[in-house]
């Protein structure tokens, strides 16, 4: 039986959090590590994709394989979730990428959308939403509503660091979910900030603090 919240435990995924959650991690540094953790969550959240049969010739024969079958989109929460995509980009070379742009409403902390490109019709068969932090889960809630609102049937949440009133926030929006993360930390502060967490992933990507 698999739940809707997988925590992927490793020892590479408890060193990485290490490098991220420190304060005096360079940005290269930062960037680095987030890949490495998205890579790591990558595997388990593709652990059962969906596969079709195909004959390969090698140089000494023919050999019954199998290859991925269907369609999969990256949907990167602007801007951290950028840091998400070369690594899912690397292990699923054939995904296509789309962006919503959505930040955080300084004051309220409510999501604001202000950037959708997403077409009518041709959704992917399998949406993989990404973006390191789950805090209070209005951003990855409307990600998620703008993929059900495509036409996506099959979506997966990949986030880093995760609260649980995040967590919550979002299973109760999209029951049955699958949220992948590497870590569920204590709870939101006043600020809606991820506690202990490990500040504004944005602004630790991309040097802009
Ligand atoms: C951060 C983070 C998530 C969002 C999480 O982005 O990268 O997108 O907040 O918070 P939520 O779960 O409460 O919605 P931010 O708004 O700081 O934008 P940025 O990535 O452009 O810095």
């Amino acid at each position: 039986m698999l739940h809707s919240l997988i925590q992927v435990d490793h020892p590479l995924v408890r060193h990485h959090l290490a490098i991220v959650r420190d304060k005096a991690t360079p940005p290269w540094l930062f960037r680095q590590s987030m890949r490495q953790l998205t890579a790591i969550l990558a595997v388990r959240a593709t652990e059962d994709l969906t596969l079709e049969r195909k004959t390969i010739a090698t140089p000494i024969e023919n050999c019954e394989s199998e290859v991925l079958s269907g369609s999969i989109g990256l949907i990167p929460i602007l801007r951290a979730g950028i840091v998400m995509v070369d690594p899912l980009l690397e292990l699923l070379p054939n995904a296509q990428v789309w962006h919503l742009g959505v930040y955080r409403d300084e004051e309220s902390a409510r999501p604001v959308p202000y950037y959708n490109k997403l077409p009518a019709g041709s959704p992917v068969d399998l949406a993989l939403v990404l973006d390191p932090m789950l805090a209070t889960g209005g951003s990855a809630i409307m990600a998620c509503q703008s993929m059900a609102e495509w036409g996506v049937r099959e979506m997966r949440m990949l986030s880093l660091i995760s609260a649980p009133e995040g967590v919550d926030a979002l299973l109760k929006a999209f029951p049955g979910l699958r949220v992948y993360t590497c870590c569920v930390d204590r709870q939101l502060n006043s600020r809606k900030f991820i506690v202990p967490g490990l500040g504004d992933a944005g602004d630790r990507v991309f040097n802009t603090m």
